[in-house]
């Protein structure tokens, strides 16, 4: 699962209470949208079973209001500019396009509209726990006009290989 961030590297400890108060006080204006958030987060923390409905639910309501954001991207521009490193990466690491692709998380494609593009047909397999970014998913496909090359978008249960029944990745 990609989990590239749009946050620079940095060694500070986002998680320390101090780094937090010090950041409040800089920024007084992201309290409140903070503690929102954190306020939603516990109340669907407590209201569903496990780790991965918990992360269905979060991302129902992300990308109720931002697909972009919903994966992590703060602006459109972000969300391009991640694809494009992510794309470019695995390309001058050996990706061409008779390769074979599983993207564990594919998001609404923030990546994966290039590698379908770039892949061979039917090359790109994305699977993602949630119905609703999946659905973004194929907004950004038509977006870029790329339905002809028959990529497997699959919306799974959690990671066991049972709900990928045409994935050719399968042991
Ligand atoms: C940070 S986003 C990244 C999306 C995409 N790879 C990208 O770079 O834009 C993480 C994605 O992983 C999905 N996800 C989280 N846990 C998962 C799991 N166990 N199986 C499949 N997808 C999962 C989330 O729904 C979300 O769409």
């Amino acid at each position: 699962m990609t989990q590239a961030t749009d946050a620079p590297r940095s060694r500070t400890n986002r998680a320390r209470l101090a780094h937090k108060i010090r950041y409040a006080v800089r920024h007084p204006d992201r309290v409140r949208p903070y503690l929102r958030r954190a306020a939603r987060d516990w109340k669907l923390w407590l209201t569903t079973r496990d780790h991965v409905a918990y992360y269905r639910a979060v991302m129902k309501a992300d990308t109720a209001q931002n697909p972009a954001a919903a994966v992590g991207s703060a602006s459109r521009e972000r969300w391009l500019a991640l694809g494009r490193m992510q794309f470019d990466y695995l390309v001058r690491h050996g990706l061409t396009p008779e390769s074979r692709m599983l993207e564990i998380g594919c998001g609404n494609l923030r990546a994966g509209w290039r590698f379908i593009d770039y892949l061979d047909t039917g090359h790109y397999h994305g699977i993602d726990i949630s119905p609703e970014i999946l659905l973004a998913a194929g907004d950004t496909l038509a977006e870029h006009g790329l339905q002809h090359k028959l990529p497997h978008l699959s919306l799974v249960r959690d990671l066991r290989v049972r709900d990928v029944s045409s994935c050719p990745f399968r042991g």
